[in-house]
This record gives structure tokens, C-alpha cells and sequence, in this order.
């Protein structure tokens, strides 16, 4: 499948950057940026609205192709709208995204929520997408794939500062949910083959953001 408009991945483990390092390089080149994990994040919320059990993969399948939520791009963040309401920022909780993660693993529940990604690739000029299996499974044709990664303590601290949370607990729970993430059978998070890895570790936001635009000449 070829691409109509170019792409860009960014992949990575919870709290790695990917957010603001992608959304800072679709600005730059006012492009489209869209959080994949928002998808997930949506699914998740939508279903603990409605009750749906965290373990019943058809129900959340199906939940997933209904038109009671939609996703929308704007360059500020990815919306998830439910019944007709903007509930972006009830999505963004460590425990939406624990139980995103967990609802993640369900293939008919990725299959389901797969076009819907690859779609926003259509509104030109180009995309950056942000996620687990971007440059993997959802873009494998982009034309730059990065892997953004850190140490786990600092990918907690980040968490646990921008949340007010414990770190402790924060650890724990960013340890499990990437463990998760990396070892389901469908598509797990890991390195897109000829991937930009950058450990964000102890660069600064720019180094990183400089990074990726010099490793994006030439290639647009
Ligand atoms: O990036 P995030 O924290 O918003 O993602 C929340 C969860 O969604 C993540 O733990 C796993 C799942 N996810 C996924 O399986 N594939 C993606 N491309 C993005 C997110």
C-alpha cells in the first residue's frame, strides 16, 4: 500500500517524549499530528461509560466500529468525542491508560481501530503519528520511523510530575503496562526495523527535535 501524503512515526514506551517531540516536529513543518493512543485511551473510557467488561474482546470490538465516539485530529491534540461531547481530557489518567493498554491486546479490537488510523494520513500535507505499532503496523511505508525510549525512572518521574502522582506507584504501574504493551502476541510495541532510536534519557527537548529534523533531510 502506498501512501497518498508522507508520514512520520514516532514510537515508544509510556512517558517517553513522544507527545510533545511529535507534536513539536508537526509544527515545524506544519504538518498533521495524531496520538494513536488516543484511540485506545478513547476505546477505554467509552467502555467503562458503558459498562462493557475490560476482558469481553468481541463487545469491545464492537464498541469500537460503533459511531457512538469519534476520534478527530486538530494540531493541539488527538479529540475523542463521545456523544457528541469533546472528553479529551477525561482520557488522559494513568488508569485510562492502563486499561487502554490492556484492551490494546485484543486483535479484533486493534483490526477495528486500524483504518480509522490509517485514515489520517489523508489530509495532506503529511502526518506525524505517534504511538506502539505506528512504524510497525499502522505506517509500515513511512518515510522516517523513530523510536523515542528512556530510562524507566525517568519516563516515571515525568509521569508522576505532569499527574501529581507517587512515584512509586508510578513506576509500578509504567512497568507493567509497558511489559504489556512490548509482549502481547498482536502488534506488540518494538523497534521498527531501520528506526531512529534515540534515548531521550539525558538529551533536552531540542536535541532530540534536532535530531529527528536532520535525519529528515533529503528525505522530504
Ligand atoms: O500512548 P498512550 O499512553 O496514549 O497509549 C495508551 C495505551 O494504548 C498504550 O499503553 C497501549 C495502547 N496503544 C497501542 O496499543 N498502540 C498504539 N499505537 C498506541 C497506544
Amino acid at each position: 500500500m502506498s501512501l497518498t501524503n508522507p508520514v512520520i512515526t514516532i514510537d515508544g514506551p509510556a512517558a517517553s517524549g513522544k507527545s510533545s517531540v511529535s507534536r513539536e516536529i508537526a509544527k515545524r513543518l506544519s504538518w498533521n499530528w495524531v496520538s494513536t493512543g488516543a484511540f485506545y485511551r478513547g476505546l477505554a473510557y467509552v467502555s467503562m461509560q458503558e459498562g462493557t467488561p475490560s476482558q469481553d474482546e468481541k463487545a469491545l470490538a464492537m464498541l469500537a466500529k460503533s459511531d457512538c465516539w469519534s476520534v478527530e485530529m486538530t494540531s493541539e491534540k488527538t479529540a475523542v468525542i463521545y456523544q457528541m461531547k469533546d472528553v479529551t481530557a477525561e482520557i488522559n489518567s494513568e488508569k485510562t491508560g492502563s486499561i487502554a493498554s490492556v484492551i490494546s491486546q485484543y486483535p479484533e479490537v486493534r483490526a477495528a481501530l486500524l483504518q480509522a488510523q490509517r485514515d489520517c494520513s489523508l489530509q495532506p500535507p503529511g502526518l506525524i503519528a505517534e504511538g506502539r505499532d505506528c512504524g510497525t503496523v499502522v505506517f509500515p511505508e513511512a518515510i522516517l520511523k523513530v523510536y523515542l525510549t528512556a530510562r524507566s525512572e525517568d519516563r516515571a518521574k515525568r509521569r508522576a510530575k505532569e499527574q501529581g502522582l507517587e512515584l512509586e506507584s508510578t513506576v509500578e504501574e509504567q512497568k507493567l503496562r509497558d511489559e504489556r504493551d512490548a509482549s502481547r502476541a498482536s502488534a506488540p510495541m518494538q523497534v521498527p526495523e531501520n528506526a531512529l532510536v534515540i534515548d531521550t534519557s539525558s538529551l533536552g527537548f531540542e536535541e532530540v527535535v534536532a535530531r529527528i529534523e536532520s535525519e529528515l533531510k533529503g528525505r522530504i
